[in-house]
């Protein structure tokens, strides 16, 4: 009576794994980095070694908020989900720097949240001549919308995007910025876009970044 409500994943029987389910999770922290056929899920760990809490932990093995945007725009890209566990002590609790990154999370997802859920995979999923963006793409009032998530702030200021085809119509914003940021076709390599001048505290968030993309194919 539920089948049209859930979804099972790949985890339920013997050689089910990476075959049969209503999307696919493969191995633990799966992430093949290009578009998939089918739905999966990218199932990881912000203790990249345990699920469970570890009192001998170390700092070094948990993951950054950058380890976090990172593999959140990789996997959404290539049309998977993201599921991100931390594992609690013996007595229930869950310890403050695991609180802290979940909140973190929360924080980028409340900027860049519009490039993230409902979205789809575009035609291509990272860029073809900036390393470290990566495409998602949604309907917005009848026309395709594409979200290139920046991992890195550009050290010129100028970002370069070889992938969309522009048109005179198109226009770039930041999210989570108001005023519409300046482009302009290079001969060569695509889009030129003028990041905008934020001091520190202006920045809509602190981890990556999402330019709007209209009117681009
Ligand atoms: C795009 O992603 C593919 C697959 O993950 C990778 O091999 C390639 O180097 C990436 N391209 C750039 C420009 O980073
Ligand atoms: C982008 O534009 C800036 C400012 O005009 C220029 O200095 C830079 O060389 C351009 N980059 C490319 C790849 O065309
Ligand atoms: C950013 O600030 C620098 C230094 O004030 C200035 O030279 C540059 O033109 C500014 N760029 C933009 C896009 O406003």
């Amino acid at each position: 009576p539920v089948k049209d409500k859930v979804v099972v994943n790949d985890r339920w029987g013997s050689n089910c794994k990476c075959k049969h389910g209503g999307y696919l999770t493969c191995n633990d922290h799966y992430n093949p980095g290009v578009l998939q056929k089918r739905k999966w899920e990218d199932c990881t760990t912000v203790d990249r070694g345990s699920w469970g809490y570890r009192r001998n932990v170390d700092l070094s093995s948990y993951l950054t908020m950058d380890d976090i945007t990172d593999t959140l725009a990789e996997v959404v890209s290539c049309g998977g989900n993201m599921l991100l566990n931390v594992g609690p002590t013996h007595d229930g609790r869950i310890i403050p720097i695991f609180e802290e990154r979940l909140r973190q999370t929360g924080d980028w997802l409340k900027v860049n949240g519009e490039a993230i859920y409902s979205s789809k995979p575009w035609t291509s999923q990272n860029d073809t001549v900036t390393k470290g963006i990566w495409f998602t793409s949604k309907p917005v009032n009848g026309e395709v919308v594409v979200y290139a998530i920046v991992l890195n702030w550009p050290s010129s200021n100028y970002l370069v995007l070889g992938t969309p085809v522009t048109s005179p119509k198109t226009t770039v914003n930041m999210l989570g910025y108001s005023p519409p940021l300046l482009w302009k076709q290079t001969a060569t390599a695509g889009m030129n876009i003028t990041m905008p001048n934020l001091s520190v505290n202006a920045m809509p968030c602190k981890w990556a970044w999402v330019l709007k993309l209209t009117n681009v194919v």
